[in-house]
């Protein structure tokens, strides 16, 4: 039983459940958010974050998961809300026979019906060939595609079924309508360009439809249905596989249009994933295919980010990667478009071994004065399986490592944090019911630096509050993240005295602006909070001393007691030490 449930959490993306159920959601940080459905709400306090796979509004208090959803959403019990979800997630449950091959041969007709449909509605719009026209794709790439047109009218495609004698009950879960709260069916996509996609034997399984012009959602994709399961099909497989093969390499973007830009640079083994980063499933079924993958994502902070969790995921099926580099703010498509089909065939040439991408993209974002600069490198670092790379790169960063008193050290240092790094990350395994090894948490979150711990502490355990925000209110000026320190000092500002009691949703509004509410919010939601303990507390504070000392140490040696930063620094230190006696005498001699 409960294996299932963790199947379906795993499957069921609670940003996209709650997307379908009609809640507007934007993207915020790495969480989304949006009106809250459960009371009357006028600013936007629901926070949904597919990490955690939970959603909360933190005006309300109302807070749960893809399970507690459905049942609240729907007024169903618990076994109809895990029916429905698994038919959703594709997941049998025991006691219910596998779907049947008539079934099956009605969905799939279903499916090529619509696609033909959005077809034919393509040929006839203006607006859909003039948006193409203007992208650059062409009569050849349309045909070769099959790109179409899903138009602006609310039932076009549920008429068009229904009068071809399909159940829309059927089509609804192989997600092409919805129905309304009077019963009949309306379109899922609408004013919509189509692009279909194929399974790798060549099965219409689902769509990508992207809005013409800006509104949003920009991309609405199939969830899962009887016959999809996001998580295991690729975009452009069926059309490059036989390259593909070939070659035994594979070119991953992250959209449909960047996949159709690189076949028209030439760059025919192109192929991405449906709409979120890519899985372990799909690594899976590139390893069938190929022993080699360019990673070639958008090169924003976002695209950065989905690289090396990529670069992880496909390196665990023993897949090589390489990254491609583009200039800022490109995709393949514009890359394309601004610099034509040589620039994008050479920046696939051109790609570069994962560590000397993540380390090159982190040297770009922070500086090595940074704690964060660190905390990356060294999760960085604990990724590269070759030992003797990594002690090149290890060489190369102790010259760059702040507050130690030799490069010697500085590499010893890095050396055993990397070590330690390593060790966490072998640690938990689990194995799903076809016997693969798969990790127990959706997704790993990165591990919370001393600022953030210190943080969690004051926000989020109760019991670790008082002292964690005594710590805050009185030596802030110690925490090493601007975040950190942004969100410390709002905190001080809204509770001088004492640290906030009661209920979150009773004193939340007083954190102010509104962003640092959000934030504050933000943290609240965020799970590695559940485990903070008071030992994690005082390492916290202890680490951050030993920084700051450090870095006096650096600047005696260096004999920069007169610059601006060195100053700074040592203010900081006379008025720390102090209190770091006093406090010793008070009641939380344990923890200062
Ligand atoms: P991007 O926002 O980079 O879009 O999202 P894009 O591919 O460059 O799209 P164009 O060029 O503006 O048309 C990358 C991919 O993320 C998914 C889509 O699969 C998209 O191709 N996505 C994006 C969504 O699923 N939903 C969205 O709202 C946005
Ligand atoms: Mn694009």
């Amino acid at each position: 039983m409960t294996d299932e449930r963790d199947e379906i959490r795993r499957r069921v993306d609670i940003v996209e459940l709650v997307q379908a159920g009609g809640v507007t959601l934007r993207p915020y940080g790495k969480h989304w958010r949006g009106l809250c459905p459960f009371h009357q709400d006028k600013n936007p306090s629901f926070n949904v974050t597919s990490s955690t796979g939970r959603y909360r509004c933190w005006a309300c208090g109302e807070s749960g998961d893809v399970f507690t959803w459905v049942m609240k959403t729907q007024n169903l019990e618990f076994g109809d809300a895990l029916k429905q979800l698994a038919k959703l997630a594709g997941v049998t449950l025991k006691h219910h026979s596998r779907q049947d091959p008539v079934q099956r041969q009605s969905h799939e007709s279903a499916m090529e019906e619509a696609g033909q449909f959005f077809r034919d509605q393509f040929a006839k719009s203006s607006v859909a060939s003039e948006y193409c026209r203007r992208r650059g794709l062409d009569d050849d790439v349309i045909k070769q595609w099959e790109i179409g047109y899903a138009p602006d009218v609310g039932e076009a495609l549920a008429i068009h079924l229904q009068r071809r004698g399909f159940s829309l009950a059927e089509c609804e879960t192989l997600f092409l309508v919805s129905k309304d709260p009077t019963g009949g069916y309306f379109d899922k996509f609408r004013g919509r360009i189509m692009f279909p996609i194929r399974d790798e034997r060549g099965l219409l399984v689902a769509f990508g439809g992207r809005i013409i012009g800006d509104a949003n959602p920009k991309y609405i994709n199939s969830g899962d249905t009887p016959i999809f399961r996001k998580s295991r099909v690729l975009y452009g497989l069926y059309q490059s596989k036989e390259r593909v093969a070939k070659e035994r390499v594979a070119v991953l973007c992250e959209g449909y249009v960047d996949v159709i830009a690189c076949h028209r640079s030439g760059v025919k083994t192109a192929l991405a994933s449906l709409g979120t980063s890519l899985t372990e499933d799909q690594a899976k079924l590139l390893k069938r295919w190929v022993d080699k993958v360019v990673i070639f994502y958008d090169s924003d902070a976002a695209g950065q980010k989905a690289a090396r969790k990529g670069i992880g995921i496909l390196e665990a099926e023993g897949i090589q990667v390489r990254v491609a580099l583009m200039p800022a703010g490109d995709d393949p498509d514009t890359l394309l478009r601004s610099q034509g089909p040589a620039a994008v065939a050479r920046a696939v040439d051109e790609a570069l071994q994962p560590l000397d991408y993540n380390l090159q993209a982190l040297e770009k974002r922070l500086k090595p004065e940074q704690e964060e600069f660190w905390t990356e490198a060294i999760e960085i670092l604990a990724e590269c399986s070759n030992d003797l790379e990594l002690l090149r790169y290890i060489d190369r960063l102790g010259g760059l490592y702040p507050g130690v008193r030799d490069v010697v050290s500085a590499r010893t240092i890095l050396r055993k944090q990397v070590a330690k790094a390593r060790k966490v990350k072998r640690a938990p395994v689990g194995y799903d019911e076809e016997g693969s090894v798969r990790p127990t948490a959706p997704e790993p979150l990165p591990p919370l630096n001393s600022s953030e711990v210190i943080l969690f502490c004051a926000l989020v355990a109760p019991e670790l509050r008082q002292a964690a925000w005594l710590f805050i209110t009185r030596q802030m000026s110690i925490l090493m993240t601007k975040s950190a320190l942004d969100l410390a000092a709002a905190v001080a500002a809204a509770f001088p005295d004492a640290p906030p009691d009661g209920e979150i949703r009773e004193w939340v509004h007083r954190v102010e602006p509104e962003e640092m509410c959000q934030f504050y919010c933000d943290t609240l939601s965020d799970i590695r909070g559940d485990n903070v303990s008071e030992e994690m507390l005082s390492d916290a504070i202890q680490s951050l001393r030993d920084h700051v000392e450090g870095q006096e140490v650096e600047i005696m040696k260096q004999g920069r007691t007169d610059d601006k930063d060195a100053q700074a620094i040592i203010e900081r230190l006379k008025k720390l030490k102090p209190k770091h006696e006093k406090e010793k005498k008070d009641d939380l001699e344990g923890l200062f």
